[in-house]
């Protein structure tokens, strides 16, 4: 057999790919990344790009070395001669940090809006929706603490969701509340659960020591059960004054804004990062266990990683949780454009003409051309199989007297446009 790509990746395919899903349509990548492009854009954002692989020390300082990513997901960059302290990055936010921090962005106006997108790389078990090099749209804030700013990332994920014209979206939304109260908190779970260590799955027992609230997030059965039958507390119990204030004024813009949340008071996310506001977003078509996107407050991660203190907040979409959500309600992507005009020479002789006439009409539009002389009947299926807005055929009589009858596809209509303006009549149709 040929070779294979690795388990848990995915090639991205032209249209017209035979046994072609939503989620592997390079079209489709590009609507979603455009959609969540627009939405940031239209609020400010800047785009930023961090390399693909970073220090392991900034991600074992960032995303914490307690998580499931740095103990178990890691894939780690060797190089000939080096000593593997490189790993292909799990996620944006540490890079986005680290290179806020190390390019001096402080000096930007505060709070300052970053974006990016693009492949991101953890060894999971793989299935349906969980890939081990997956992509995520990425947005982040920096520089303000206000709950307003909390309140205005949520809303343009939800803005997004819309954009894309999804339904059956849920945001649940949590706070895991400031240091102190999150290990008031821990004591208390470790606590209770110390007696009933023996019921609890491998997992949850090495979380015992290390981080107790990430049982609450448990896939194992008796966990959850073990969870409700003593009635843990919620974190949400545990916040203190400030963090509580800080989580009652987001619900409030949230409600007035009219974006619809289920307080959930099991958000713990996988990330050690965290503190106070907390999301997920959810979708049936993915999995209950799987978010289509999740984001929060991460106000100690710059000095963490040994920078000032600078306030941060944000998000990330799954692209391939977004793509089989869209797949799973059916929603109807806009069928990628063709070119504005497809040019054909129906003799040998003029190929070369109709090529150059093609080659400086690009700088008006997306204009393809035939490589051979074609029969006009065939011309014309060709330019509809590649979904063109208008076709020209150029014989000796075109060539000669310098005016192409441009035909409009969807109408049949033609019109007579000399070479000389044509690329004004394409700039006119865009
Ligand atoms: P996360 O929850 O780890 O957060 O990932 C965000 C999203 O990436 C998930 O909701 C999911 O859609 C997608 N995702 C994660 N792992 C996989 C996987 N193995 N296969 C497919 N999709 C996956 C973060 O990464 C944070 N950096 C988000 C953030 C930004 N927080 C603040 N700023």
């Amino acid at each position: 057999m040929a070779l294979q790509r690795p388990k848990g990746t995915q090639d991205h395919l032209p249209e017209g790919s035979p046994k072609l899903s939503l989620d592997v349509k390079a079209s489709a990548f590009a609507f979603v990344q455009d959609t969540a492009r627009r939405v940031m854009e239209r609020a400010g954002a800047e785009f930023i790009a961090t390399p693909l692989f970073e220090e392991a020390e900034l991600v074992r300082r960032g995303v914490g070395g307690s998580t499931d990513i740095v103990r178990k997901e890691m894939f780690t960059v060797y190089y000939f001669g080096d000593h593997g302290g490189y790993v292909l990055r799990p996620e944006g936010t540490a890079s986005i940090v680290r290179a806020y921090l190390q390019n001096g962005l402080r000096q930007l106006p505060a709070p300052l809006k970053l974006w990016t997108h693009g492949p991101m790389f953890r060894a999971e078990n793989v299935q349906k929706g969980r890939l081990r090099q997956f992509h995520q749209v990425d947005y982040e804030v920096l520089g303000s603490k206000d709950p307003l700013i909390d309140a205005e990332s949520i809303w343009l994920m939800w803005e997004v969701v819309r954009e894309l014209g999804l339904s059956g979206v849920r945001v649940k939304l949590g706070s895991i509340g400031d240091p102190a109260d999150r290990e008031t908190y821990n004591t208390y779970l470790q606590e209770l659960l110390a007696a009933h260590v023996d019921r609890l799955s491998d997992d949850s027992k090495d979380r015992l020591g290390r981080n107790p609230m990430r049982i609450l997030d448990s896939k194992s059965a008796g966990d959850q059960a073990l969870i409700a039958e003593l009635g843990v507390r919620p974190m949400l119990d545990f916040l203190g004054e400030e963090a509580r204030a800080h989580f009652g004024a987001v619900q409030g813009y949230l409600s007035d804004w009219g974006v619809p949340f289920d307080l959930d008071p099991s958000i713990v996310r996988g990330l050690d990062y965290y503190r106070r506001t907390a999301w997920e977003l959810h979708h049936e078509g993915v999995g209950a266990k799987s978010a289509l996107g999740g984001g929060g407050r991460y106000d100690g991660l710059a000095a963490q990683l040994g920078g000032a203190e600078v306030p941060g907040i944000g998000w990330a979409f799954g692209i391939e949780r977004l793509l089989l959500a869209l797949e799973a309600e059916g929603v109807q992507l806009p069928a990628p454009e063709g070119p504005a005009l497809f040019l054909a020479a129906l003799d040998e002789e003029n190929v070369g003409l109709a090529a150059r006439i093609a080659l400086e009409a690009r700088s008006a539009a997306r204009v393809e051309f035939a490589y051979r002389a074609l029969k006009p009947g065939n011309a014309f299926r060709e330019a509809d199989r590649r979904r063109a807005r208008y076709a020209a055929v150029i014989g000796s009589e075109e060539a000669a007297g310098g005016v192409l009858n441009v035909k409009s596809l969807a109408t049949g209509a033609q019109r007579a446009v000399s070479v000389s303006e044509l690329r004004t009549f394409l700039l006119e149709q865009a």
